[in-house]
């Protein structure tokens, strides 16, 4: 059992410490923001996340995990320090160290006997890991040591949970290889594999996988563009290629495109990288091109389907970036509404979770609606846009919204529904390549 502070608790911290402490750990969220702590303390979370209620919950009530703003308390007895706060983009689209650096300073400040420092939040190589660890160094007391160690979070938001306790690999970076080997002790009972290595190949290892999943998402994105063309499925097509071991099922779901916290912001770091050292890589810029573009194609259909946006309504079904969630950073959803307001439609919207989360970020448009469910967001409506892959939009009565629309296009913007049903009830059904 150790004794573990957790600087952050955010998806990635919270998620972090609460199954640190499942695991049998001893474990304090720190964070500045003293709202959060409050709700945390009440057994809150401040975001929607399955099961992780029930884990805080659990282990609060156990005594094994607490909650503080004072990372001067939390640091007595620590062994460890995990970093778990964020690196926002830059307008230029590096990642932005200076929570990170913070961070390092206040736990070397209060750091009280020997500990090792976990670095899991997504940072750039190319010194950034060698700055905090000598930030660390020059605010230890003398005679305490604090190895950094790199370990990137591979959690998706939605399934933070699962994904923590079922890991695909443990990727660990360190230059002190026993601090290495006691961040890897951590990992043993989730029996995962673990890749001991040099901090910049673990931090570089996180933005070429995520780098790498939103190119499959681009890749099959591009190939639906040349599929249309041609008249083919871009579903027989994902399925055709998924089959192949090499290739893999996953990420090659064509539609609005990537959103989130991490795909958008890490493949613009990973160029921004590329940049700084003198390379500028067309393929990154690539994929984020045909990303940003799915968004406008999806209304440039619906918007020839209408004869224009002037004087329609248009239905948007889903806000948040993704189902599982009420995260609305870099929605897909969010361009597809601020498009269709500019170009002059009225907008109703809805979302299973995500409607006050997308409140405070869509600045309020006199044409822009939220309705309670579903049904009351299509009622009128000229066009029904699917922007997130919600299950429960699959199981509407479709043939119920049909009599209650105005018009009949469905723009299916995650290919969620089935092209022959939909037709066969009278919709104008519009996809990308179906
Ligand atoms: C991602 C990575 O999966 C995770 O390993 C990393 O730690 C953080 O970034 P997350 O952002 O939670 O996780 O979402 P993910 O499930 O990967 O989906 C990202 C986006 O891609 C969503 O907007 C989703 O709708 C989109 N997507 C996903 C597609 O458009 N097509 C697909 O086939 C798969």
């Amino acid at each position: 059992m150790k004794h573990i502070v957790v600087i952050g608790v955010g998806y990635v911290g919270l998620t972090t410490a609460a199954c640190l402490a499942e695991l049998g750990h001893h474990v304090t969220g720190v964070d500045m923001d003293e709202g959060k702590i409050v709700l945390l303390r009440q057994g809150q979370i401040p975001f929607i996340e399955p099961e992780l209620p029930e884990l805080v919950e659990r282990n609060v009530r156990a005594g094994r995990l607490n909650f503080t703003t004072s990372c001067q308390k939390a640091m007595q007895h620590a062994d460890m320090a995990f970093i778990c706060v964020g690196t926002p983009p830059t307008p230029s689209g590096h990642a932005d160290m200076s929570q990170v650096e913070e961070a390092a300073r206040q736990v070397a400040l209060a750091a009280t006997q020997p500990l090792i420092v976990v670095l899991k939040s997504t940072t750039p190589p190319g010194g950034n890991a060698e700055r905090v660890a000598a930030i660390l160094a020059s605010h230890l007391s003398p005679g305490i040591n604090a190895p950094l160690v790199v370990n990137p979070e591979f959690l998706r938001e939605g399934s933070a949970v699962y994904d923590t306790f079922h890991p695909d690999r443990a990727v660990i970076g360190a230059w002190d290889s026993a601090a290495a080997e006691e961040v890897a002790a951590l990992y043993a009972p989730l029996r995962c594999p673990v890749l001991l290595t040099d901090p910049a190949s673990a931090q570089l290892t996180k933005y070429a996988s995520n780098a790498f999943l939103a190119t499959k998402i681009s890749f099959i994105n591009e190939i639906s563009r040349i599929a249309e063309r041609v008249g083919a499925n871009i579903h027989a097509i994902a399925q055709g290629m998924g089959f192949d071991e090499r290739i893999g099922a996953e990420f090659l779901e064509s539609g609005l495109g990537y959103g989130g916290s991490c795909f958008p912001k890490d493949v613009l770091a990973l160029s921004a990288i590329a940049e700084q050292q003198g390379y500028y890589s067309q393929f990154l810029h690539a994929v984020t091109d045909i990303n940003a573009g799915q968004c406008s194609l999806a209304v440039e259909k619906l918007g020839d389907a209408l004869g224009g946006f002037h004087g329609k309504a248009v239905c948007v079904l889903g806000l948040a970036f993704k189902p599982q969630t009420d995260d609305v950073r870099e929605s897909p959803a969010l361009s597809v509404i601020s498009m269709l307001c500019q170009q002059g439609a009225v907008v109703q919207a809805y979302d299973p979770a995500a409607i006050s989360t997308a409140q405070k970020v869509l600045p309020p448009h006199a044409a822009l609606e939220y309705c309670a469910d579903a049904y009351a967001a299509a009622r009128g409506c000229h066009a029904v846009l699917i922007a997130t892959n919600w299950p429960e939009f699959r199981s509407l009565d479709w043939s119920h919204v049909h009599s209650s629309m105005a018009g009949k296009a469905v723009m299916d913007g995650r290919g969620l529904l089935s092209p022959d049903e939909m037709r066969g009830m009278g919709f104008e059904y519009l996809a990308f390549a179906n």
